[in-house]
């Protein structure tokens, strides 16, 4: 047992939930939520939304704390053991390795490159946060969308806000679990949620500084008005994915934070504290701040904004807005603390692994895994400064392939490992539902989540949204040798090679650790093809 009398755990329970919501809050929900809101009708989003929610999102959820916590208890905390352990103990050991190598491979992807162009983000975010408040793009003979090319073009300031970032969350994580991130998270999450009061006030009392048909409240209820007939098989694959990305599933990070619990804590009402709280984040706060405003401004065009909607037409209306240099600045303060309180639980899982399984100290770890934050975030900040373009080709392909779908199959395996292949080595029936039920505060959960929802519905879900992504990608041509987005600019092919090159890498380097580190783990588990030790 020393690995469990070694483990770190959460210094206290609501340190626990702030830093869960922390890892779930996140850019997700101030930034991709409400551009994806208003590309697809406000209340038609919705409707798809909120029942992935149910269906997917909470029984992924409560999927993922258990088997975090069941990890933890044989001092794991990354997928690739927590998926041996659970599969085991019906497919055998052998086989159980392979399983493990895949998710180590998915997770291991997720962990390094997802956050390698999120935490350039998060730089950016920090960048226009101090811009705002000096009045940086205030001057109005440059467009703010010129101002915006001009900023990822430009070394000193992508290269400077990026590192202090990543430094920022070395010195968290390198303090400990309980020393260091709950901390931080402690102090930025309720901060937060303040400055998201703060924002929302002065939504609410903007009026309607352009038109009279152009108010805030007119833009809620543009919102919040569920058109049902505007609900397409599109727009629900969307929603799923945003539930996906929102709720950081298939990202093995829910998993790492709860493997720090001790084995008899609650999962199920604090994994769905962590869901609510998320939810409250983005559908109520998310939506009530960066739409409304765009609404204000520009009216039902301003809906359409996409990508653009945090850094270039926000942006333009803080330029009009009495007092606009301060409302900038919280915004981009709101969305750094966001996405900082998400990135340091990629941090922590790279750290983890290193800790786990290659045995090297905390410290040391996360010096290494900020250098390979460096490396790996570098093509992100090189393309627009070498190429001088502006479209992030590198981003966009990692986004793609990372942050829209490998999370998807993460989920999957992980829906299948735990909901299926995780048996009572005795009675050989399903194991889950006991093993999450353990020290639940909410003991009287119906048993129908686990056997109409995560067994069935939760994993058809989740393949009929691979299907269906998988087909609009050979649509969209992102599944050609060159795909579409670039073939007209044929300087940025080079880039999108690259990012599949290193997606490769990572997942060939991923899958060789996890599986190499069961095997040395459980070498006789493995020899014998039998279950040898259960905690
Ligand atoms: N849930 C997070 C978000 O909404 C997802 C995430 C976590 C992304 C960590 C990157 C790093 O932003």
């Amino acid at each position: 047992m020393a690995d469990l009398e070694q483990r770190q755990s959460w210094g206290t329970r609501l340190g626990l939930i702030l830093a869960m919501a922390g890892n779930a809050v996140g850019l997700g929900n101030f930034w991709r939520f409400p551009y994806q809101l208003g590309k697809w009708g406000g209340g038609a989003f919705l409707i798809p939304y909120f029942a992935a929610l149910f269906l997917l999102g909470i029984p992924l959820m409560w999927i993922e704390w258990t088997m975090g916590r069941h990890g933890g208890k044989y001092g794991h905390g990354t997928e690739g053991p927590m998926v041996y352990l659970m599969a085991r103990t019906s497919v055998g050991p052998r086989a159980a390795a392979i399983w493990a190598g895949i998710a180590g491979m998915l997770a291991l992807g997720v962990t390094i490159l997802l956050n390698s162009y999120y935490l350039h983000i998060v730089g950016w975010t920090l960048g226009y946060a101090y811009l705002s408040a000096t009045g940086g793009y205030m001057d109005k003979t440059v467009s703010t969308g010129a101002y915006f090319v001009n900023y990822i073009q430009s070394p000193g300031l992508v290269m400077t806000f990026w590192v202090i970032t990543l430094a920022l969350l070395g010195i968290a994580v390198a303090r400990g679990v309980s020393g260091g991130i709950e901390k931080w998270v402690s102090v930025m999450m309720p901060t937060l949620y303040v400055i998201c009061i703060i924002l929302i006030i002065r939504v609410l009392t903007l009026g309607a500084p352009v038109k009279p048909e152009w108010s805030t409240i007119k833009g809620l209820d543009y919102i919040w008005h569920p058109d049902w007939s505007k609900i397409t098989f599109q727009s629900a694959l969307a929603a799923a994915g945003q539930i996906f990305f929102t709720l950081s599933l298939g990202m093995g990070i829910i998993n790492n934070y709860a493997s720090y619990l001790k084995p008899d804590d609650d999962v199920v009402l604090s994994g769905f504290a962590t869901v609510s709280l998320n939810e409250f984040a983005e559908v109520v706060l998310g939506g009530t701040i960066a739409l409304p405003i765009a609404y204000a401004y520009m009216g039902p065009d301003g809906m359409g904004a996409g990508v653009g909607l945090s850094f270039i037409s926000l942006p333009n209306i803080f330029r009009d807005m009495p007092g606009g240099q301060i409302w900038g600045a919280l915004w981009f303060l709101l969305l750094f603390f966001a996405g900082y309180t998400s990135a340091i639980a990629m941090y922590n899982y790279l750290v983890a692994l290193l800790e786990e399984d290659l045995k090297i100290k905390r410290t040391v770890a996360s010096i290494l895994v900020f250098l390979a934050y460096i490396a790996a975030g570098l093509p992100v900040a090189l393309e627009p400064i070498l190429t001088k373009t502006a479209d992030l080709a590198y981003l966009t392909e990692l986004d793609n392939w990372i942050g829209s779908y490998f999370l998807v199959v993460l989920g999957l395996v992980e829906v299948v490992v735990a909901a299926w292949l995780f048996v009572d080595s005795k009675t050989k029936k399903p194991a889950l539902w006991d093993e999450m039920m353990r020290g639940s505060f909410w003991p009287t959960l119906g048993k129908w989540w686990f056997h109409v929802v995560m067994r069935w519905i939760t994993p058809i879900y989740i393949v009929v949204l691979l299907v269906g992504t998988t087909i609009n990608y050979y649509k969209d041509g992102y599944l050609k040798l060159v795909p579409s987005f670039v073939e007209k600019t044929p300087a940025l092919i080079p880039w999108v090679n690259g990012a599949r090159i290193v997606l490769l890498a990572v997942f060939i380097l991923g899958f060789v650790e996890a599986y190499m580190t069961i095997k040395n783990k459980y070498a006789d588990e493995i020899k014998q093809n039998k279950v040898l030790l259960e905690k």
